[in-house]
């Protein structure tokens, strides 16, 4: 089948932060991210990019409440060189105690509350001597992209390939498989905000190249963009 992509809000992004309905769906998110094998494919598409360094920056774009990396923090701490992180998003929900334990898995996470689009005007862009050095940081995003589209999504994705040296993102993969997953989340108990979001974020998520179309074609990238796990699909852009 192929769907097309129509971006629509999500109740989440316009509830207060401290709602107890948000505070619910951010629970049922990190659910989800594990049926999505989320840090799994981002460790996986990270692990080459940072093993054998001797620092590593990494950017989170919608990082919400940082839970997403800290896994990963978790799974890498031995295996990765230090880790500066800062964890951007536009509601500041990283809890004090997400952050300490980052700090004693030797990752320095810093949050960032931020528009992404303030962010990215406030960023300098690196230059293309800067962009493969461990200073240019490595920017990642989950559930993320997917709520933009045309100009938003353009310039989302020109910044991001400004200022980085690998982009990773996994978003949900708009396909009726994905779409049915969504409308089932009632089952594992996710409550009427992450099931209205849920099917929305399926109708505005990527398939086939969508993403690797809109990267800018003006330095050389290596794009691998694919299904990934169940419902999900991936891009990694890595400068060569
Ligand atoms: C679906 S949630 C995903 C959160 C997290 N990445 C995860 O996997 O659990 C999307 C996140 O993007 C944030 N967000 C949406 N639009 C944003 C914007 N323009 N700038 C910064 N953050 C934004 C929301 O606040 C929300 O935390």
């Amino acid at each position: 089948m192929n769907m097309a992509r129509v971006v629509q809000p999500e109740w989440l992004d316009h509830l207060p932060a401290d709602d107890p309905r948000a505070i619910r769906s951010r629970d049922d998110l990190r659910r989800i991210n594990v049926l999505m094998s989320a840090t799994r494919l981002l460790g996986e598409a990270l692990d080459p990019l940072i093993a054998g360094r001797n620092h590593a920056r990494i950017v989170e774009l919608g990082a919400g409440d940082g839970s997403l990396l800290l896994r990963l923090a978790r799974s890498r701490a031995n295996a990765w060189p230090p880790v500066t992180l800062d964890l951007l998003d536009m509601q500041p929900i990283v809890a004090p105690a997400t952050l300490a334990r980052y700090g004693e898995l030797g990752w320095a996470a810093n949050v960032v509350h931020a528009d992404v689009f303030d962010w990215l005007r406030d960023t300098p862009t690196n230059s293309n001597a800067d962009v493969n050095t461990d200073e240019a940081p490595i920017i990642v995003a989950n559930l993320f992209l997917h709520h933009f589209e045309g100009q938003h999504l353009s310039e989302l994705l020109h910044g991001i390939a400004a200022r980085a040296r690998a982009f990773i993102c996994v978003e949900p993969r708009r396909s009726s498989f994905a779409l049915l997953g969504s409308r089932l989340l009632g089952v594992i108990g996710c409550n009427a905000v992450t099931r209205h979001d849920a099917v929305v974020s399926v109708r505005a998520g990527f398939a086939d190249q969508d993403l690797s179309q809109g990267w800018p074609s003006d330095a050389a990238w290596d794009l691998r963009e694919h299904a990934a796990g169940l419902f999900g699909h991936r891009l990694v852009a890595v400068r060569t």
